[in-house]
C-alpha cells in the first residue's frame, strides 16, 4: 500500500486529541493484550464496502450510516443495539424504495467510544476536573477519580464492541432482515407519529410486490438478497494507541488494514496537515471518511485526497460535510466544484447533526428537527445544482424513544428535553424523527430518481 508506512509511524508526528496516559507500562500491557486478540472484522469485508461504497461514488445508491454519538458502557444492552439496527432498516428501506437504488448500511457502532472535546478540562460543580473524553478514555461521572484516563478501559471497550458486532451480524443475516419482516420492524413509539402510519402503506406495497415475484418462482428461499442484508460498522479513528492495536496484515493481499471496523472516519478537529491521524489512516486499506466542515479550503482538501487516496481508488474516500444549515449553500459548492475540476472519486455525504447544535437556557444541548432537514435540504441543492451525486447521510441517532433533539412530528420542546435526555455526548435523533428524516429524504432521491428516468428515455 502506501510507501514508508508502518502502523506506529503516527507517532512522530503532531496528534491532538490524544489521552495521555499516567501509567505508561499498563497501557504497554494493554495494548499487547489487544494486539494478540482476533480482528473484529476481516479485511475482505472492509474490501466488500469498499466495491458498494464504489458504486455510490459513481452514482448508483447511497449511503447510510447512522449511531450513537457515544456508546457507553451503561447503555449495552441488546434490546438498544436491536432498536438502532431495526430502525436503520427501516431507514433502509425507505430510501431504497423512493430512490431504486441500493443502500449501503453502515453504523456508528460497536467502536464508536473516543470523542474529542473542545476542551481538555470542564467545572462541574465549581471544581474543575478532566473532560469526559467518551468510555474508551475515562468515565462520564462528575469525579476525578472516574475522569482519570485509564488504559484498561480500552479492553471493556473491545469486548463490547465484538458483542455489538456479533449481535449486528446475527441479525442482518440470520432471519432478522428477511425483506417479509419490514412490517416487524416498527416499533410502538414510531407507530404514534403520523409517518408511522405511511411505513405500514409502504410495507404493504413491498409485501404485495414480493407476493408477486414469490407466485412467478422468486422468493427468500430461492434469493439470498431477499433473506438478508449487508451490515457494516464504523466509527471515528481517534485514539491510536487502540486502531493501531487493530491493525492487521492482511493474508490474502499482504496490505494493512485497521480490523476495529470496516470503515474508520478522520474528524474534522484533527484533519490537518500533519496529522497523526491523517499519516495512520493513509496506510491502511479500509475505507476511509473524512468530515468537511467550514474552514476547510479547496486546496487542504485537495492535498488531503491525494495523501489518502494517492490512487484515486472509488469508495476509497467518503467527504461527509458538516456545515451547519445556514452556511451549507455557500460552503459547500466550493468543495464540490475543487474535488469534481480534479476527478477525484469520491461520496458525499452529509452530517446534518454537528454544524447545528445550540444550548437552551436549561443548559442542555440540543439540535432542532427543523434545522437538521435545511440542512439535508441544502445538501441536496447544492449537488443538483452542481451536478454531482448526493450520495449520503451521516447521522446520530438511536431506536429509543428520547427527547433530546427539538421538534419533529410529534413534537419536542425545549421543556420536554429533560425528561429522556440520555445522550453520553450530542443529543440523537429518536426513531420517530428518523423516520421522519427518511420519508423526507425519499422525497428528493425520488427527484434525482425521476431525472435518472427522464435523462434514460
Ligand atoms: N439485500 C437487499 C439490501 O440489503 C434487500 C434487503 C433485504 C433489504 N433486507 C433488507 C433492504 C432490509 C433494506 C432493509 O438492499
Ligand atoms: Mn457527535
Amino acid at each position: 500500500m502506501a510507501g514508508n508506512w508502518t502502523p506506529d509511524g503516527w507517532k512522530a508526528h503532531e496528534a491532538r486529541h490524544l489521552p495521555e496516559y499516567g501509567d505508561a507500562a499498563k497501557l504497554a500491557e494493554v495494548e499487547q493484550t489487544l494486539a494478540s486478540f482476533p480482528p473484529l472484522v476481516f479485511a475482505g469485508e472492509a474490501r466488500e464496502l469498499k466495491k458498494d461504497l464504489a458504486e455510490v461514488a459513481e452514482g448508483r445508491g447511497f449511503l447510510l450510516q447512522g449511531g450513537d454519538c457515544a456508546e457507553s458502557f451503561a447503555e449495552f444492552h441488546p434490546n438498544n443495539i436491536r432498536d438502532t439496527f431495526r430502525v436503520l432498516l427501516q431507514m433502509a428501506v425507505i430510501l431504497t424504495f423512493a430512490s431504486k437504488q441500493p443502500v449501503v448500511k453502515l453504523g456508528r457502532m460497536a467502536g464508536q467510544f473516543a470523542k474529542p472535546r473542545s476542551a481538555p478540562t470542564e467545572t462541574v460543580n465549581g471544581v474543575e476536573m478532566p473532560s469526559y473524553f467518551g468510555d474508551i478514555i475515562n468515565g462520564i461521572e462528575a469525579d476525578a477519580e472516574s475522569r482519570r484516563n485509564d488504559p484498561a478501559r480500552m479492553l471493556q471497550a473491545f469486548g463490547q464492541s465484538a458483542a455489538t458486532l456479533n449481535l449486528l451480524r446475527a441479525f442482518a443475516t440470520g432471519g432478522y432482515a428477511n425483506l417479509s419482516q419490514v412490517h416487524q420492524w416498527t416499533m410502538d413509539h414510531i407507530n404514534r407519529s403520523p409517518w408511522g402510519e405511511k411505513f405500514a402503506q409502504m410495507a404493504d406495497r413491498i409485501g404485495e410486490a414480493l407476493e408477486f415475484m414469490a407466485a412467478c418462482g422468486v422468493d427468500p428461499s430461492s434469493v439470498p438478497q431477499l433473506q438478508g442484508t449487508s451490515f457494516y460498522t464504523s466509527h471515528e479513528a481517534l485514539l491510536l494507541p487502540y486502531e493501531q492495536a487493530l491493525t492487521r496484515r492482511d493474508s490474502l493481499t499482504g496490505e494493512w488494514y485497521d480490523c476495529s471496523a470496516h470503515m474508520l472516519w478522520i474528524g474534522d478537529r484533527t484533519r490537518f496537515e500533519g496529522s497523526a491521524h491523517v499519516e495512520f489512516l493513509r496506510g491502511v486499506g479500509n475505507p476511509i471518511g473524512m468530515k468537511c466542515g467550514p474552514s476547510l479550503e479547496p486546496d487542504a482538501l485537495l492535498k488531503m485526497l491525494d495523501t489518502l487516496n494517492p490512487k484515486r481508488e472509488a469508495g476509497r474516500m467518503t467527504l461527509i460535510s458538516r456545515f451547519g444549515h445556514e452556511k451549507v449553500e455557500a460552503g459547500l459548492p466550493k468543495l464540490v466544484r475543487a474535488v469534481k475540476a480534479e476527478g477525484h472519486p469520491v461520496v458525499w455525504s452529509c452530517d446534518p447533526m454537528h454544524g447545528n447544535v445550540i444550548k437552551t437556557e436549561s443548559g442542555l444541548k440540543t439540535r432542532p428537527f427543523d434545522r437538521i432537514l435545511s440542512e439535508v435540504r441544502g445538501f441536496f441543492a447544492v449537488h443538483r445544482a452542481e451536478g454531482t451525486h448526493a450520495g449520503g447521510i451521516h447521522i446520530e441517532m438511536t431506536g429509543q424513544d428520547v427527547t433530546e433533539c427539538t421538534g419533529g412530528a410529534i413534537a419536542i420542546t425545549d421543556e420536554r428535553l429533560g425528561d429522556r435526555y440520555h445522550t453520553h455526548c450530542d443529543p440523537r435523533l429518536n426513531g420517530a424523527q428518523s423516520i421522519e428524516l427518511a420519508f423526507e429524504m425519499a422525497d428528493l432521491l425520488n427527484l434525482e430518481a425521476n431525472e435518472r428516468h427522464k435523462q434514460a428515455a
